[in-house]
């Protein structure tokens, strides 16, 4: 019974865990400079692309940056920031 109770338990937190974890949906059209003129926002280089990832793919793969576009606006973040993200639909770059 009380190992019941502990799954019970433990499931509940991990469904409020994954809720509470859900990142920043970015709202990235395309690919950087698919369908528009700029190749770059910041140290965001388009050359480096490598495609849509999540913040935390990008990261596991090695990934130095990522573009994510909030509120029609694109932000170039880099270095130790990938890591900590938690951003999903951006676009991840060498
Ligand atoms: C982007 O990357 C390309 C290829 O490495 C390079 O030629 C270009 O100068 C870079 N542009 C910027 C703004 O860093």
């Amino acid at each position: 019974m009380r190992s019941f109770i502990l799954v019970v338990i433990t499931s509940l937190l991990a469904v409020a865990y994954a809720q509470g974890s859900k990142g920043t949906v970015c709202g990235n059209q395309g690919l950087l400079g698919n369908s528009r003129p700029k190749k770059f926002v910041g140290d965001c280089n388009r050359s480096d692309s490598w495609g849509k990832l999540s913040s935390h793919n990008c990261f596991n793969r090695g990934g130095k940056k990522y573009l994510c576009v909030q509120d029609g606006k694109a932000k170039c973040y880099t270095g130790g920031d990938v890591k900590s993200l938690n951003m999903e639909r951006g676009e991840c770059f060498a």
